[in-house]
């Protein structure tokens, strides 16, 4: 199965980036494509081909959209820093991206492989939704999206809202309406999919990736440690864990809508019963995960990079 990984590259969209990497068996990765969320589209690529050089491995990377359909881009410095990736300091990377815009690479890409693939979305979904309104056929040969954003009742943008959908709610309202199956991880399954800081410590003294993965968690940390929380959660990492270990969620069929209007609603993710025959498909919603052993994949696969790393 090939897939593709769209992300604003963040913190936690890196620690996802790793998780996949560490099983190429089960998540065979045939391009990275980025957009504005986290930080600028610029800042976020460069970000994500700083750590693939960094870490020795070459994928395909592609430059999506600068902002989102309709609205301005709202970067978030204070979860990410101002770079989007602030904390590690990488060396300026060597490999370049792809001359093609994001969308152009997806839609070409998509269609040069042998069967339908897999979409991970991390990010806000503006390059997904240009993409499936420019080029409509795309859609079949996507078997499933496996997103983080959203969520049945909470918010860390507004009081329901989540950022990844609040950022470009027109984006997400055409990715869910696009008939493609779609697992979506939100802030719920997030919260349980917990990462100890504990667990992170020891990785500073540990081989080359897991001292990234340890600078990477000790700034995004800050935000939990000012709050005296022992743990944080890497949201985007979760999407990437279900899919190498499905066992450790379970998850609930809803009809999904997205507002994209109002000042205190806007990108909130309205999930329905799917009761009966549905108007429009079904989204699996992940609710609950364990915590403990979401925590440990996290943790082996840096393992295995760190081991690859000496191979
Ligand atoms: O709400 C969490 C999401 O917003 C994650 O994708 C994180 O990287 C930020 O983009
Ligand atoms: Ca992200």
């Amino acid at each position: 199965m090939s897939f593709f990984i769209d992300c604003d590259p963040g913190h936690d969209d890196v620690l996802a980036i790793l998780l996949a990497l560490a099983h190429p068996e089960q998540i065979n990765i045939k391009g990275i494509t980025t957009v504005a969320g986290n930080s600028t589209v610029q800042n976020v690529t460069e970000n994500i081909l700083k750590v693939l050089d960094y870490i020795g491995v070459s994928i395909p990377v592609a430059m999506g959209c600068a902002r989102p359909i309709r609205r301005e881009p709202e970067p978030q410095p204070a979860a990410h820093g101002v770079s989007g990736m602030d904390g590690p300091d990488l060396p300026a990377p060597k490999s370049r991206v792809d001359a093609r815009h994001a969308v152009t690479f997806l839609f070409e890409e998509i269609l040069r492989q042998d069967e339908p693939v897999t979409i991970i979305s991390l990010a806000p979904m503006t390059n997904l939704a240009i993409l499936f309104e420019t080029y409509p056929k795309v859609r079949n040969r996507v078997e499933r999206i496996c997103l983080m954003g959203g969520s049945l009742h909470g918010g860390n943008i507004l009081p329901r809202s989540e950022f990844n959908i609040y950022h470009d709610p027109e984006a997400a309202k055409i990715v869910f309406g696009s008939g493609i199956p779609i697992t979506m991880s939100g802030l719920e399954v997030c919260a349980e999919a917990k990462t100890m800081l504990k667990d992170f410590e020891p990785l500073k003294h540990g081989g080359r990736v897991s001292r990234l993965a340890y600078e990477l968690m000790d700034y995004y940390s800050g935000y939990a440690r000012d709050r005296d929380w022992d743990y944080t959660n890497v949201f985007d990492a979760v999407p990437v864990a279900q899919i190498l270990s499905p066992e450790l969620f379970v998850g609930t069929k809803y009809r999904v809508a997205i507002e994209t209007e109002g000042e205190l609603c806007r990108g909130m993710t309205v999930a329905l019963p799917c009761a009966g025959e549905p108007t429009e498909p079904c989204v699996t919603v992940l609710e609950h995960a364990d915590g403990v052993r979401f925590s440990a994949l996290m943790l082996d696969a840096l393992r295995i990079l760190d081991q690859k790393q000496h191979d």
